[in-house]
């Protein structure tokens, strides 16, 4: 059967090489982004068959739509997020920034799981990877206070992924939140590892057999077998 594999924020960084990944693993594909013709044009670069649709993860409208425009969706890679508070502190943080932080990463990718995730439990056969970050508290890692907003943002996501795969247990849905590593992409332009070295990862993640764990949080360093 070819599972039908959705990412967010696809048109660059590292949803863009994780899409590009999922597609070169033969799975049927839609490329989403916040802007439509990005998510046109990407999708017209991966290759035929590729589908690209509008979605914001911030607006219930666009994730509505995007669901009943796409189909029934196994794979759910939810990629999309911001850094917007880097070089602040606790105490310092603009709040309006962590707002919309919170906003994005965390609120943004909830509503991805409402939308997709029981329409996954409903056929019994589901895959989702929450991006998380190496700046999380959950799972024993340690909040970076340089981009607190952000690190929290992240720590919710993998408290997020360890309830949504505590609700999925059993259904055939795995559930899991990964840490991609320091990669070269807007966000992060100081680093030399690119995107593609994580695509590899969270595309083995999204493709999990139905052994695999659910409701942990995974790094590049622990591919699970
Ligand atoms: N790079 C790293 O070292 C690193 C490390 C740990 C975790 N991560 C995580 O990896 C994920 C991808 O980051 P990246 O490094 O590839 O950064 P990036 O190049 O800045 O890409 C971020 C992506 O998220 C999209 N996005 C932002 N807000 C959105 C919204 N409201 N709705 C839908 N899409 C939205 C962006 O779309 P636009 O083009 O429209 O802005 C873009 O496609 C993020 O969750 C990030 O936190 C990255």
């Amino acid at each position: 059967m070819n599972r039908h594999a959705l990412v967010t924020g696809a048109n660059r960084g590292i949803g863009r090489a994780v899409a590009a990944e999922l597609h070169a693993r033969g799975l049927a594909l839609t490329v989403t982004a916040r802007d439509a013709a990005a998510a046109a044009g990407t999708a017209a670069e991966l290759g035929p068959g590729v589908r690209g649709q509008q979605l914001d993860v911030t607006d219930p409208d666009s994730v509505g739509k995007a669901a009943a425009d796409v189909g029934p969706v196994d794979i759910l890679v939810c990629n999309a997020g911001v850094l917007l508070d880097a070089g602040t502190g606790p105490l310092t943080a603009p709040l309006d920034l962590v707002e919309e932080t919170l906003r994005v990463n965390l609120l943004g990718t909830w509503r991805v799981l409402q939308t997709f995730v029981p329409g996954m439990v409903e056929r019994g056969w589901g895959r989702v990877v929450v991006v998380s970050s190496g700046t999380t508290a959950e799972f024993g890692g340690a909040l970076f206070p340089g981009a607190p907003g952000y690190s929290l943002s992240k720590s919710g996501l993998n408290g997020l992924t360890a309830l949504v795969a505590g609700q999925t247990a059993g259904t055939g849905v795995l559930v899991n939140a990964v840490n991609p590593g320091r990669v070269r992409t807007r966000m992060m332009p100081q680093m030399t590892t690119p995107p593609e070295v994580p695509a590899r990862f969270i595309a083995d993640v999204a493709t999990l057999p139905a052994s695999g764990p659910t409701g942990q949080f995974l790094t590049e360093r622990r591919v699970p077998q």
